[in-house]
């Protein structure tokens, strides 16, 4: 095997999805601990409070316990390298979640097992199932007493329509909860509280191996004897294809914060998430395996260190070995752009990468050269597809408190979309700018990054708009046209492409019907 797919194979990108308070960061903080990235748990989460003294924009996020963010952290585990990314808590991020589900290969779903799917578990499945990503799920939380386990695989296949099999089984729950036998590999995993080193791990010899009988109370055994038989014939059996097409997911069992059942998750990974995964563009199909290096920026995070005002534009390698100091080809400008200090992030700290392969996410600092949706490649023009921005739901005017300084805000305004924070629109017609965006929070943040960042006080009003679509036709003049006919109507997005505003679920059916030659769109590529 090639230098480049020997690192290829190895490698897992995946994205952890889960309810607020299942236990997404006690999980992360494990993974990182096993993966030796972070010496104590409880990094992750002081890691968080450090960050949320530093911006108000993170003191939304501290105050109302959500995590508004999305960040990437690389380790290594089991002879893999694994880069885990970070997604938003909350619905109102759903945009910049979708964003992020682009850049990985597989996600895991973790479930509290006293609540089973909750609401944001549903949102965020349907994002991964949008775009048929494999979904391993941790049913966490099993020290404490939750739902039978059969009602929990039962509420994943009801509430999600998804098929689900068994790779663990958990022998007790609460304060009896002992620890799981592994279904796929025949082992018995014992919970031993409070060690971090290494689980308590026995091979069997299936089911009926004496060993059981030894190291568990008659009781459970004879449960477990009889369940998992049960649980097997209920569910389909365990089939790599079925679930790396993202219609069967393995569930694991297990109680992050006792430590127990994360090497089994990582195993888990190791076993059956798939390496890095071609990307589509609208040209070719890209697969990791190229030589050429090429890839896209899926997000972007200003003032992450507000000592730098740095902007990281947050980039997933789709193919090839990047090396620093590379000379790229910067696909929507036709530039060159070198690449001097290409980041990974590590649990608590960023490190310079010397190099990076397909599948990696690397941080690009820049500042506003780059935008989501943007190519690097070395030499050819490729447009990744599958990195859409979304028609806003709701809509507010903003201007500034003070009217000298409207210039000012007209460029934080246009940063801040240019990171996909919100949506912004500049009206033909009138003085003021309409932020759109997908959930309420978003405002929030918007308005408190203006203020904290760029020391722009500004007023954010209701807006009497319904909606907004991005306008496009196949003849340049039948734009023209309409544009002229609804001037009071039109305006233009951060990158200058003309949307129509709608007062009215009754006006917005009926331009479309007046102007049949036009498309009014609900997503836009980023690319284009
Ligand atoms: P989130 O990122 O998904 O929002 O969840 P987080 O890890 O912050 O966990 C939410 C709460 O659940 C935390 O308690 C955490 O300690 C607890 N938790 C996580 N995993 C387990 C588990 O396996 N078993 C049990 N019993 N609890 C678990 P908290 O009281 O809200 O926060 P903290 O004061 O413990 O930090």
């Amino acid at each position: 095997m090639s230098p480049l797919n020997a690192e290829i194979s190895r490698r897992r990108t995946f994205a952890i999805i889960s309810h607020p308070d299942a236990g997404k960061t006690t999980l992360t903080e494990k993974l990182l601990l096993f993966g030796g990235a972070i010496q104590m748990a409880g990094a992750v989460k002081a890691r968080g409070k450090a960050r949320n003294t530093q911006s108000d924009w993170m003191k939304v996020e501290a105050e109302r316990g959500i995590s508004v963010s999305s960040s990437v952290m690389t380790y290594e585990y089991g002879g893999c390298a694994f880069n885990l990314l970070d997604t938003p808590g909350h619905a109102d991020f759903s945009e910049d979640t979708y964003r992020t589900l682009t850049a990985v290969d597989s996600a895991v779903m973790v479930l509290d097992a006293a609540k089973g799917i909750e609401n944001q578990t549903r949102k965020l499945f349907e994002v991964c199932r949008l775009r048929d990503i494999p979904i391993i799920t941790f049913i966490n939380k099993m020290d404490r007493d939750g739902r039978d386990p059969f009602e929990l695989l039962e509420d994943i296949e009801e509430s999600l329509a998804l098929d689900v099999t068994p790779a663990s089984w958990p022998i007790g729950m609460g304060r009896d909860f002992l620890g799981c036998y592994d279904v796929l590999g025949d082992r018995l995993a014992l919970l031993e509280k409070g060690k971090t080193d290494q689980d308590h791990v026995e091979e069997c010899a299936g089911l009926d191996d004496p060993k059981l009988d030894a190291l568990l109370p008659a009781g459970a055994v004879e449960k477990l004897r009889e369940e998992v038989p049960l649980a097997k014939g209920l569910c389909q059996e365990f089939d790599l294809g079925t679930f790396l097409e993202g219609h069967l997911s393995p569930v694991f069992f297990g109680s992050a914060i006792n430590n127990f059942g994360v090497r089994e998750l990582l195993k888990g990974l190791i076993a059956m998430a798939p390496p890095p995964t071609p990307r589509a563009t609208e040209e070719r199909l890209v697969s990791p395996g190229e030589e050429k290096v090429s890839g896209f920026v899926f997000k972007i995070q200003a003032n992450m260190d507000p000592k730098h005002r740095d902007r990281i534009a947050f980039f997933r390698l789709s193919s090839g070995r990047l090396k620093r100091g590379m000379k790229l080809h910067h696909v929507r400008s036709g530039k060159p752009f070198n690449l001097h200090n290409p980041l990974l992030f590590l649990a608590q700290d960023r490190a310079t990468a010397e190099d990076a392969w397909a599948g990696d996410i690397i941080g690009i600092p820049n500042h506003g050269s780059l935008r989501i949706g943007d190519a690097l490649t070395e030499g050819e023009d490729l447009k990744f597809t599958g990195i859409p921005s979304f028609a806003p739901e709701l809509l507010k005017t903003i201007r500034p408190e003070d009217p000298m300084r409207a210039k000012h805000l007209g460029r934080a305004l246009r940063q801040l979309a240019e990171e996909g924070v919100a949506r912004i629109f500049r009206p033909q017609i009138g003085n003021e700018w309409i932020i759109g965006a997908i959930g309420a929070l978003q405002f929030e943040v918007l308005a408190d990054r203006i203020r904290t960042e760029y020391d722009v006080p500004a007023l954010l009003e209701a807006s009497a708009l319904h909606t907004a679509r991005w306008i496009e036709a196949d003849e340049a003049q039948t734009i023209k046209k309409f544009i002229k006919a609804n001037s009071t109507e039109i305006a233009e997005d951060h990158d200058g492409h003309p949307v129509f505003l709608a007062r009215n679920a009754w006006r917005m059916d009926q331009v479309v019907k007046d102007w049949p030659g036009v498309r009014f769109l609900k997503t836009k590529e980023q690319t284009r």
